[in-house]
C-alpha cells in the first residue's frame, strides 16, 4: 500500500441532537474546551501525516472551511496588541492542512457523504476517513493505529471500540474472528441492531482506512438504516468478498454529538491545561457536593 496522504471528513450533517446549540453553528465547530471539535479531528489526522483534507460539506458549513484560512484582520490586531501566543494559534490552524472542499448537495447519508469525494481518490488509492463529530485521544494517534495496521497488512481496516451489550443500537457493530493481537478479520457487520441481536459488542467508530474499491460498492448501496445511505452497508458489502479488519483503537473516544460525551471531553481537555486545572478542579468539588447533597 502506497503511503497514506488523504483523509475525506464527512462535516455535511445537521446535527440535530446538538440542537439548538447547532441551528446556526456547525456541530463540528463547537468548541471542546478552547478549539472547535473539528480542529482536534484534524489535529489527529496530521498525527497520521494526512495532510490533504477533504471536507464533505453543506449548506450553512463554510465557517468551517474559514477556521482553517487566515483571517488577516484578526491576525493584524493580535499583532498590533502584542498577543504573540494567540496569534501563534490563529496562524497555526490557518497553515494547518492543504483543504479540499466538495459539496454534499442533499443529506443521503455517511457513505453518500464520501461517495460525494470520489472523484478527489485516484484509482487503486487508500485514503482515510474520519468522521467530523467523534474526538479519538490515542497514543499514537487513533488514526495512525489504523494506518500502521493497514500499510502492514496491506487491506483497509476500520476503527472500533467494545462498547456495553445495551449501547449496541447506537452503533455500526462488526463480526469475526479475533486473532491473537486482538485485531478482528471482519465476516460481517451490522447497522445499530436491536439490543440482544448484535453479533458482537465491538461498535464502528468514526475512522477508517479504504481503498478506492470502496466507491463501486458505494454506488450500489440502497438507502438503509434510518433511510440514509450507511457507509457500514457498502463496508459490509465489501467485506463479503474481501479481506477487512477490525481494529481495536486504544485510546479514549467522545461522540460530541452526545451531551454527557461532549461536556466530559470540555472537562477532559481543560483539565490538562496546568492554569486553569486547580480553580476548575475545585469547582467541580464545589459542583459534586452540591449535587449529592
Ligand atoms: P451523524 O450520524 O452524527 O449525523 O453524522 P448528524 O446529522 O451530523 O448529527 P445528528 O445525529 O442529527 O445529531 C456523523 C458525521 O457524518 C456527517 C456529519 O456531519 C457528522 O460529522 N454526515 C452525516 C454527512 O456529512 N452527511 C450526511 O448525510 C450525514
Amino acid at each position: 500500500m502506497q503511503k497514506i496522504t488523504k483523509v475525506i471528513m464527512p462535516v455535511a450533517g445537521l446535527g440535530t441532537r446538538s440542537l439548538p446549540a447547532s441551528k446556526n453553528i456547525p456541530k463540528e465547530m463547537l468548541p471542546v474546551f478552547n478549539k472547535p471539535i473539528i480542529q482536534y479531528v484534524v489535529e489527529e489526522a496530521l498525527e497520521a501525516e494526512l495532510s490533504n483534507v477533504v471536507f464533505v460539506t453543506g449548506r450553512e458549513k463554510t465557517v468551517l472551511e474559514d477556521h482553517f484560512d487566515h483571517h488577516f484582520p484578526l491576525e493584524e490586531t493580535l499583532e498590533r496588541a502584542g498577543k504573540k501566543a494567540l496569534l501563534g494559534e490563529v496562524i497555526n490552524a490557518a497553515n494547518m492542512i492543504n483543504l479540499i472542499t466538495v459539496r454534499q448537495k442533499e443529506r443521503l447519508g455517511l457513505g453518500h457523504a464520501v461517495l460525494c469525494a470520489e472523484t478527489i481518490i485516484h484509482d487503486n488509492e487508500a485514503f482515510g476517513v474520519m468522521v467530523g463529530d467523534d474526538l479519538i485521544l490515542g497514543e499514537p494517534s487513533g488514526m495512525k493505529q489504523l494506518i500502521d495496521v493497514a500499510q502492514r497488512e496491506n487491506m483497509p481496516v476500520i476503527g472500533v471500540l467494545e462498547v456495553a451489550p445495551e449501547h449496541v443500537n447506537k452503533y455500526g457493530i462488526v463480526a469475526g474472528n479475533t486473532r491473537e493481537d486482538g485485531i478482528i478479520e471482519i465476516t460481517d457487520m451490522v447497522e445499530k441492531p436491536a439490543i440482544g441481536t448484535a453479533p458482537s459488542c465491538m461498535a464502528i467508530i468514526g475512522r477508517y482506512v479504504l481503498t478506492s474499491e470502496i466507491f463501486k460498492y458505494l454506488h450500489d448501496t440502497k438507502p438503509g438504516h434510518g433511510g440514509e445511505i450507511q457507509l457500514t452497508d457498502a463496508l459490509k458489502a465489501y467485506a463479503l468478498e474481501h479481506k477487512m479488519l477490525a481494529v481495536p483503537i486504544k485510546g479514549i473516544r467522545f461522540d460530541a454529538g452526545d451531551w454527557v460525551d461532549y461536556l466530559t471531553a470540555n472537562l477532559f481537555f481543560a483539565l490538562k491545561d496546568t492554569k486553569i486545572k486547580p480553580e476548575l478542579l475545585k469547582r467541580m468539588e464545589k459542583l459534586l457536593q452540591d449535587y449529592s447533597a
